[in-house]
């Protein structure tokens, strides 16, 4: 996950943004890079590849003087790891500066309405389209104050976006614009600070604000002006943060879980964004972790898995099947292991483990290399014990999961898989990525707006939660892809509510689980608007025709489940391949609320590891 550093005030800036920026190494990043604007109007910038180490070692003798300036730490998603890509990045005068988090899903279409202008790229990142955008604004209207150019032109991104830019010819002015990843600004005396994360700025401050979507903040060192894009003023007063070091890493939530599922819009970005070129569809076979020849040398995969990510597994044999079109087997990683399975060099074994370190995968692992198998890992710990005994990793790149109920390390399994799946495709047919209109690839740009979106209706859910508080069972049907989802919102509510949960396929009802619908049974029935809706409307409503009480979450225009359901939550609709990952999200909050409503220990459930490294 990026890190953001900026300040403006009497100390020297480049010391403060590169502290800042090595308290939020622990999210993982591949350049850096900081600008600083010197007393006499210079700007110095540098960037570097790799670790915050060579930027430092770059600086080595490089006065940076100045007491303004930003800093960034960058997880590549538009763009290779390089020095090119790293943040800031400029606009062709040199003296528009921005860094980014998140991803500009119509970079593409404002890029080739500056290429049109002339306007020549320096980078292959979606960053440098809002520094152009806006250095090309300031060069048709000389006139125009920066504060209304900004505020214009970011109104017409569209995507997630945390950005912190500035102009040399408005020193000492930061702009701050969030929609989505985080931003908090920090107060200090005579000094102001901006950051992706509290963490970089606690030593200095604790009177934060944490900007809110549609935010934009104008900040110097005395002033904090906060409006929306179309210039409205909104009141965000100072809040005192009294956290310690362990509360200030929840970021402000009660809890890591409840962080780690705002997290999810963001990691999913860093997860995709490494393997493939949203604007080219091109792969990085580096970061598929599975080469194109062994991918076209195998005629099945067999993944192996536990708990979460064995309902990863199952999503990902829907998409390995429909997409790639390759035979692919599902298993347990403790049942593999002992029933001698079938599998050899004409087999691919994917072990799917967050900690890459669960015994029973591990050990699934270890038997398919005794039969001769090639094996991947798709793992979220990088020198974990799976990470280092498979052939290739293909990462998700999560950042530390806290929670022992795994949810942000589930949607990245699941953008992974499909991204293998697109893949494997892509090398069995002999091409280099998807085809640059492959609607895959606007989904994907899509997915992290969408899933924000999702997150969204947190306060309905919480509703829903209230009503299950007290309940005997629950039942999650759901058909298809969404089966696994079911799976996977009933062990998320039964290992952190304690409440018993079942998942079961919508079209097995009828053959035993309909014996369980009266009026004391929750019901909550996966009805997404795909090729089975027509199929799960009438398992439905049989439940309803039971005096089942039914909770129905369905897309965006929905008008029958809804209509019969005692409440349903409509979730934007998206790629078929990427609607489970929006699917899971109000489930893993509904999880949340049930188990803080009964005064369950959310983040550390009883009797549960985090890892399971033991039989
Ligand atoms: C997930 O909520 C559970 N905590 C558990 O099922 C977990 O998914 C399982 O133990 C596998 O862990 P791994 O992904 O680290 O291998």
């Amino acid at each position: 996950m990026c890190g953001i550093v900026g300040y403006v005030g009497a100390q020297q800036a480049a010391s403060l943004v590169i502290e800042g920026l090595k308290k939020l190494e622990y999210r993982g990043y591949d350049s850096a890079g900081i600008a600083v604007l010197g007393p006499d109007g210079a700007l110095h910038v540098a960037r570097a590849e790799g670790k915050l180490g060579n930027l430092t070692r770059k600086l080595v003798g490089q006065e940076l003087p100045g007491t303004f300036g930003l800093g960034h730490t960058r997880w590549a998603t538009h763009g290779r790891p390089s020095e090119e890509n790293a943040h800031p990045h400029r606009d062709a005068s040199g003296r528009i500066v921005v860094i980014h988090n998140g991803i500009i899903e119509n970079f593409l279409e404002l890029k080739n309405e500056l290429r049109e202008e002339g306007v020549v790229f320096t980078s292959e990142t979606d960053t440098e389209v809002v520094a152009q955008l806006l250095g090309a604004a300031v060069r048709r209207e000389p006139g125009t104050p920066f504060r209304e150019i900004v505020k214009r032109e970011l109104a017409r991104l569209r995507g997630m976006f945390a950005l912190v830019l500035f102009s040399s010819t408005e020193p000492r002015v930061l702009y701050a614009a969030k929609n989505g990843p985080p931003l908090v600004y920090g107060k200090g005396e005579g000094e102001a600070f901006l950051a992706s994360d509290a963490l970089a700025l606690l030593s200095h401050t604790r009177d934060l604000v944490f900007l809110e979507d549609g935010d934009l903040a104008r900040v110097t060192a005395e002033t904090f002006e906060v409006t929306d894009l179309s210039g409205r003023p909104l009141d965000r007063p100072l809040k005192r943060a009294t956290w310690d070091a362990v509360s200030a890493e929840k970021g402000g939530f009660p809890h890591f879980m409840a962080k780690e599922i705002a997290e999810q819009p963001t990691v999913v970005v860093e997860t995709v964004g490494h393997k493939i070129s949203l604007e080219t569809g091109e792969f990085s076979e580096d970061a598929m972790g599975v080469s194109r020849e062994l991918l076209r040398s195998v005629s099945r995969l067999h993944l192996v898995a536990c708990g979460t990510s064995w309902h990863a597994a199952l999503v990902g044999k829907f998409l390995l099947e429909e997409i790639a079109r390759i035979p692919t087997e599902v298993d347990y990683a403790s049942e593999f292991r002992y029933r001698s399975p079938l599998v050899g060099p004409e087999t691919l074994v994917v072990g799917i483990s967050q900690s890459g370190e669960t015994a029973d995968t591990v050990g699934a692992l270890q038997e398919a290399v005794r039969q001769g198998s090639r094996t991947v890992g798709v793992v979220n710990v990088p020198g974990s014990a799976i990470a280092r005994m498979v052939d290739g990793v293909l990462a998700t790149h999560a950042g530390p999961e806290v929670g022992v109920a795994s949810t942000k390390a589930f949607t990245t399994q699941l953008a992974a898989l499909v991204l293998f799946a697109a893949y494997a495709k892509a090398c069995r047919e002999g091409r280099s990525g998807l085809a640059a209109d492959d609607p895959l690839l606007a989904g994907l740009a899509h997915l992290p707006l969408a899933m924000q979106q999702t997150l969204a209706l947190d306060g309905a859910i919480e509703k829903i939660a209230a009503k299950l508080v007290n309940a005997r069972d629950v039942l999650f049907l759901g058909r298809g892809i969404h089966y696994p989802i079911a799976l996977e919102g009933a062990l998320k509510l039964k290992e952190i509510s304690y409440l018993h949960a079942e998942g079961y396929p919508a079209g097995e009802m009828k053959h035993g689980p309909i014996a369980l619908i009266d009026s004391n049974l929750p019901v909550i029935g996966l009805a997404p608007g795909d090729a089975l809706y027509e199929k799960v409307s009438s398992n439905l409503r049989e439940v309803k025709a039971r005096d089942g009480i039914l909770y129905a979450l369905v897309t965006e225009g929905d008008q029958e489940v809804s209509s019969f359901a005692d409440a349903s939550l409509a979730i934007p609709k998206i790629h078929p391949a990427l609607q489970p990952i929006l699917s899971v999200l109000p489930l893993q909050l509904l999880a949340y609320h049930v188990a803080r409503k009964r005064g369950c220990d959310v983040d550390q459930p009883r009797n549960l590891a985090k890892s399971v490294t033991v039989e």
